[in-house]
C-alpha cells in the first residue's frame, strides 16, 4: 500500500561533469564572498572561474576552511566580513566548508539586520542556544568537492565544538537550504584515496539508514535503492582499480551523495549517525571516517538482532534488496560486501585519534537509535565501540 509522506524542497540543482561553469548564471548582487577548502582553492577549474569573475568586474573575497565548522571560527569569519557589503556566498569544498559557507550566509544576513557584529552562531543552535533559528540568509550557492555528506541539498549546517564542553549541533531552518547545489564531479578526480573512501562511506551509510529507516516511504525508497546499488559498486571498483581519476567512478560516487542529501532530510538517520556525531563532539575524528568504521559493524549487529523484532523482517528484506544489486546473497551477504569495502579503504582506526576505553563506553549509554528499525541491546553496542 502506497502510505502518506510529505515531499520536502530541494535546491534547483546542476549536475555533471563541467557544471561548475554555471556558476556565474546564479550570483545575485554584490561582493561575492567565497569559502573554499584549502586543497580545492588551488583546483584549476575554481582558479579560472575565481579569475574570470575578476576580470568581469565582480568584487571577490575568499576565505579558506580547514577542519570542520567551530563556532569560533564562523564568528571569526562573519565579524571580520561585517559591513563590507557582502551580497552573496559561494562554499566549495567538502561537507564542513559548505556547512561553514551556509552559515556564514545566515550570520553574516542576520548581523547586518541587527547591526550587532558580535552576534556569535551559538545562539541559534538547536539545543545550546537562546533563541530558534532566524528565517533568511544572503544568496547562498553551495558547490561540493567531495561525495560525501550531501550537505548541498540540506537546510541545516552542523557546527560543533569540541573539549569537555563540547557539542555538535544544528543551525537549522527551512529557509537555509542553498538556492544552487552545483555538483560538478570533474572537482573530484584529484581527492586522495582516504578522503574519497570516507567521504564515499559517509555517503553510503546515509544512504542506507534513510533506506532502512522507521520514516522510509514509497517516494525515498524509489530514490535510495538505485542510488545504494551504483554507490556501493562504483566505490568497490574504485577501490580494487585505484582509479581516483575516474569520471564515471566519481559521477556515480557524486549522485549518490546528492540522494543520500534527500534521503536523511526526508527519512532520518539511524545508530550510525546517532554515534558519529558525539564521537566527533569527543575527538577530532573526521566524520566519514566514524560513519566508516561504524556502519558494518552496526548493520552486522542489526542482522543478529532482527529476528525477534516487529520491524526486523522488513529490515532484512530491504538488505536483501541492497544485497541483490551488489551482486551477493541475502542480508549476510550485504554485511560481508561493507566489511570488504572498510578493508579495502584502509582508514585510520578510532583509538589513533585519542578514544579510551571509558569514552567509548559513555558513547554505549548515549540514546543513538534514532529511526532504527531494529534496536542493538546495549551490551552489544559497548562491545562494538570497544573494538573500533
Ligand atoms: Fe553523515
Amino acid at each position: 500500500m502506497t502510505g502518506q509522506f510529505s515531499l520536502l524542497q530541494v535546491p534547483k540543482v546542476e549536475f555533471g561533469a563541467g557544471s561548475l561553469k554555471k556558476l556565474s548564471l546564479y550570483l545575485g548582487e554584490g561582493r561575492v564572498l567565497f569559502v573554499l577548502g584549502r586543497t580545492i582553492s588551488r583546483n584549476p577549474g575554481v582558479v579560472s572561474i575565481l579569475k574570470s569573475l575578476e576580470e568581469t568586474g565582480r568584487s571577490i573575497e575568499t576565505a579558506i576552511i580547514s577542519g570542520e565548522p567551530g563556532v569560533s571560527v564562523i564568528d571569526e569569519i562573519s565579524s571580520r566580513f561585517y559591513g563590507q557589503g557582502i551580497g552573496c556566498v559561494v562554499g566549495i569544498g567538502g561537507g564542513s566548508v559548505l556547512d561553514t559557507a551556509k552559515a556564514l550566509s545566515v550570520m553574516l544576513h542576520h548581523k547586518e539586520r541587527r547591526e550587532d557584529p558580535a552576534l556569535s552562531v551559538k545562539a541559534f543552535l538547536e539545543g545550546v542556544g537562546s533563541e530558534t533559528a532566524p528565517p533568511g540568509r544572503l544568496p547562498l550557492a553551495l558547490i561540493p568537492s567531495t561525495a560525501g555528506t550531501g550537505s548541498e541539498t540540506t537546510k541545516n549546517a552542523v557546527i560543533s565544538q569540541v573539549g569537555p564542553d563540547g557539542f555538535k549541533k544544528s543551525l537549522r531552518h527551512d529557509t537555509y537550504l542553498p538556492d544552487v547545489a552545483i555538483i560538478d564531479p570533474s572537482l573530484h578526480l584529484d581527492l586522495p584515496l582516504e578522503q574519497t573512501a570516507a567521504s564515499a562511506l559517509d555517503a553510503l551509510t546515509q544512504l542506507m539508514e534513510s533506506y532502512v529507516s522507521v520514516k522510509s516511504t514509497i517516494f525515498t525508497d524509489s530514490l535510495l535503492l538505485p542510488a545504494i546499488h551504483s554507490t556501493g559498486k562504483a566505490l568497490d571498483a574504485l577501490l580494487d582499480t585505484g582509479e581516483l581519476d575516474n569520471l564515471a567512478f566519481r559521477s556515480d560516487l557524486s549522485y549518490g551523495a546528492f540522494i543520500s542529501g534527500i534521503g536523511l532530510a526526508h527519512a532520518g538517520l539511524t545508530y550510525v549517525h546517532g554515534l558519529s556525531g558525539p564521537m566527533g563532539a569527543v575527538h577530532h575524528i573526521p566524520h566519514g571516517v566514524a560513519c566508516a568504521l561504524l556502519i558494518a559493524k552496526i548493520n552486522r549487529a542489526m542482522v543478529e538482532s532482527a529476528g525477534s523484532q516487529p520491524e526486523g523482517q522488513r529490515y532484512l528484506s530491504k538488505m536483501s534488496a541492497i544485497a541483490q544489486g551488489w551482486g551477493v546473497r541475502g542480508p549476510q551477504g550485504a554485511v560481508r560486501f561493507l566489511e570488504e569495502l572498510e578493508k579495502k579503504a584502509r582508514l585510520k582506526r578510532v583509538r589513533d585519534y585519542g578514544f579510551t576505553d571509558e569514552q567509548l563506553i559513555e558513547l554505549s549509554h548515549l540514546n543513538c537509535k534514532r529511526n532504527s528499525p531494529v534496536t542493538i541491546p546495549r551490551g552489544r553496542l559497548e562491545e562494538i565501540l570497544l573494538s573500533l
